[in-house]
């Protein structure tokens, strides 16, 4: 059997990327006062089909299904709307007027799979809900900048853009459908179809014919409402307080349809990504809270990719990743020494060190060859000589100093030879 299309393993060899890039992702979190929170990965599908969620993503994308007591769920598609949906069934607005949460998880999407998109893939997210503020919108993007900068990525950039609040955006809508309407014919087809669905992801086209078009069509920023341009103003004040490198992008717009004012991607320039340069990205969004049968809240949040994240890491030579180290490896020449070598091992274990040893009681030389692959530190070495007189041998694998002691003196001996 294989895995899945457009899934993947996480092996052992692999796994120390991952728990790097995680614990990462949550010492920047921590650090901005962020607390975790885990949602199921499956949710009632109205969570995420809602009448406002055109993207494609929502509407063709989805893992759906019924479960046996018919009920229609969804394998969440992104982080979210099922976080709000938690926070609204949880009335968290009562404890404080700001929520800030962060998850690290998997979510589902029925794409193409190629390099940076899967299927099952995972993303780093947060949102900060309550309180509608440019500052905070600024320190959103700023801990993005510092989450790259943190990673080591160097060629990478921040995009900003502001879709305005629902009057700029009716205003706008209705001046690009304008626009492109005489351009109906030349559209490609999914743009045609957009066109009356939901015409702001035109903007986003990847066809060629598209983007030509597009180039001269109206931008949100001249159809911003005044409060909408202000907030804009003054978010890009703080950016600049904050030492944020930004660039404006006034035709950035992104792939779900719940935001409003503030949107952001964090770009990677990394050969060979094409597409799927795009790390990260998000915004605000004023509407999914009541949307989802809460308060009238705002709410501002971000998610990255960390199979990109991983891949960019790669591709930079920038991953720092510690060696894995065994403190001791006991090495036992015979099944008659079991219980013997089991007491030390039990013994070092109790003392906190990190120990293995060999179950095949094999040759010499193929027992120090899967020790020194784990990188150990010391060899306990037990031939017929230690066992009969209750010694063991002890080796420094960096010194290749050896000494025989007694069994009883083994942790003074360790302690000595490691300095801990
Ligand atoms: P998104 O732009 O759809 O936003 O996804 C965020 C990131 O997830 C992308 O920039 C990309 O790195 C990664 N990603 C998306 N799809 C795939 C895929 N098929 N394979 C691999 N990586 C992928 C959101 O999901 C919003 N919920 C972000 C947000 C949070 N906005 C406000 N709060």
């Amino acid at each position: 059997m294989n895995r899945a299309k457009g899934t993947y393993d996480v092996l052992p060899n692999d796994i120390k990327k991952w728990q790097y890039l995680e614990n990462i992702a949550k010492n920047i979190a921590t650090k901005y006062n962020f607390s975790e929170i885990r949602t199921p990965i499956f949710e009632y599908s109205g969570v995420f089909h809602r009448e406002s969620e055109l993207s494609d993503m929502v509407t063709k994308e989805t893992y759906n299904f019924k479960d046996k007591g018919n009920r229609d769920l969804t394998l969440r598609p992104e982080g979210t709307a099922g976080v709000i949906r938690a926070y609204v069934e949880n009335k968290l607005y009562v404890e404080s007027d700001l929520l800030k949460v962060y998850s690290i998880g998997p979510n589902f999407r029925y794409e193409r799979p190629q390099k940076g998109r899967y299927r099952q893939f995972s993303q780093f997210s947060l949102e900060a809900i309550g309180i509608k503020s440019a500052l905070l919108d600024a320190e959103v993007i700023k801990m993005s900048q510092e989450f790259i900068e943190t990673l080591g990525l160097k060629n990478v950039s921040i995009e900003i853009n502001s879709i305005g609040d629902l009057k700029s955006r009716e205003n706008y809508l209705e001046a690009l459908v304008n626009y492109l309407t005489p351009f109906k014919e030349e559209l490609s087809n999914d743009s045609k179809e957009r066109l009356i669905k939901n015409p702001l992801r035109i903007l986003d086209s990847k066809d060629k014919k598209d983007q030509e078009i597009i180039k001269d069509a109206p931008k949100p920023i001249d159809y911003l409402s005044v409060e909408s341009s202000n907030y804009f103003n003054e978010l890009l004040k703080y950016l600049k307080i904050f030492n944020v490198n930004y660039k404006v992008n006034n035709q950035l717009v992104r792939g779900l349809d719940y935001y409003s004012d503030t949107v952001f991607e964090v770009k990677a320039e990394i050969k060979d990504f094409g597409a799927q340069n795009v790390l990260g990205g998000g915004g605000r969004y004023d509407n999914l809270v009541s949307e989802l049968g809460g308060p009238k809240t705002s709410a501002i949040g971000f998610a990255f990719g960390m199979e990109r994240l991983l891949y960019a890491l790669e591709a930079e030579e920038v991953l720092n990743l510690e060696e894995d180290s065994l403190d001791v490896f006991i090495i036992n020449f015979s099944k008659e020494f079991n219980l013997y070598t089991t007491s030390l091992l039990t013994e070092l274990r109790n003392n906190n060190y990190f120990v293995d040893l060999d179950f095949t009681n094999k040759s010499f030389k193929s027992q120090l060859k899967k020790a020194l692959k784990l990188n150990a530190k010391i060899l306990v070495i037990v031939g017929d000589e230690e066992f009969n007189n209750n010694m063991v041998t002890v080796k420094n694998t960096k010194t290749e100093e050896q000494t025989t002691i007694k069994k009883d003196e083994l942790i003074k001996t360790i302690k000595k030879e490691l300095g801990y």
